[in-house]
């Protein structure tokens, strides 16, 4: 991945303190507003993000301080946008994100191409406060909005051979012009185990700070798997696919000496070109030690029993 060194790194990008002391009152708004039917304006090329009904999840959240709407929606990867961390919130407008489809197939009862509506339908929106760790070593934390994965797999019973979940994010490099590079394979692809994709902490996501998810930060729907490197969560899904064996993913195929399947936050082992033990919190000067599992060891630790973390990284 493209680093930037923290002399990099902009003042714009730091919290805005005056913003960070708002933030009680902005979430009290949003969260009490009558609320637009979920994604009818929302998904509109150009339209204001709409509010989202949804219900704090705080047994799941995080307590820390929350990251700046600015900061999470302006210091981005998505390399469909380009490679700069500022590229996507620049150039991510130009996506069409409805109509939206996602193409379920692979061992499950129920495969097929989906509208978007439909996938969403039946599921209740929750506040999730996770903290995105990246292996360039920032992290942020974000109120996203979403729901479980596991609720969604479910709905399509997998059989016995969906060993893995495979995700894709759309390829459309008329829009998403970063696709007319070859920086990576396109389409950006990634996966996880089923286990951990039931894991109740692994959701998809559909918005953040109350609102749909901005196009640079996926929309209209996306993963967030709070304990792997933020390039796990994959943005802007086209298809899930239940697989038999391990996927390929989009970094792996890339630099497969530099990043493995599993991508746990995991300071104990080091990036082959630098260390993993500390991090910067974006709106933060001093750097801060990273937490195994990204603070998610008692949830997460079990599903890894017994693997040499050092090999499968
Ligand atoms: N998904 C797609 N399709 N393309 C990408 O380039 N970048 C990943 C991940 N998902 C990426 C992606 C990386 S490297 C990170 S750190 C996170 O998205 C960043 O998410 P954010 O921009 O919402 O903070």
């Amino acid at each position: 991945m493209l680093i930037k060194r923290p002399s990099d790194i902009k003042s714009s990008e730091i919290t805005d303190e005056a913003i960070y002391l708002r933030r009680r009152e902005f979430m009290q708004a949003t969260a009490g507003l009558a609320l637009m039917p979920l994604f009818g304006a929302a998904v509109a090329k150009t339209s204001a993000l709409a509010e989202l009904k949804f219900k704090k999840n705080s047994k799941l959240s995080s307590s820390e301080t929350l990251t700046d709407y600015n900061s999470i929606t302006t210091y981005n990867n998505f390399y469909e946008f380009g490679t700069d961390k500022s590229s996507p919130a620049k150039h991510a407008h130009r996506l069409t994100t409805s109509p939206w489809s996602i193409v379920v197939d692979g061992h499950a009862k129920k495969t097929g191409k989906f509208d978007l509506e439909d996938i969403l339908k039946p599921h209740s929106l929750e506040e999730r406060i996770y903290r995105l760790r990246c292996v360039e070593r920032w992290s942020m934390v974000v109120p996203w909005v979403g729901f479980s994965l596991a609720d969604l797999i479910k709905r399509f019973q997998p059989t016995s051979k969906a060993k893995y979940v495979a995700f894709e994010t759309l390829h459309r490099p008329e829009e998403m012009t970063g696709q007319k590079r070859s920086v990576l394979e396109w389409p950006y692809v990634e996966g996880l185990r089923m286990d951990e994709a039931m894991n109740p902490l692994t959701i998809l996501a559909v918005g953040l700070y109350g609102k749909t998810m901005p196009n640079q930060n996926g929309a209209p729907i996306r993963l967030v798997v709070p304990w792997k490197y933020g390039f796990k969560s994959i943005k802007s899904i086209a298809r899930i696919s239940f697989v038999e064996k391990e996927p390929p993913t989009s970094w792996n195929i890339s630099i497969p000496s530099e990043y493995g399947f599993y991508s746990n936050v995991n300071p104990e082992v080091d990036h082959p070109r630098w260390s993993q033990k500390k991090e910067r919190r974006i709106g933060e000067f001093l750097r801060r030690d990273t937490l195994m599992f990204n603070g998610y060891a008692e949830q997460v630790a079990h599903l890894y029993k017994g693997m040499d973390l050092k090999k499968y990284y």
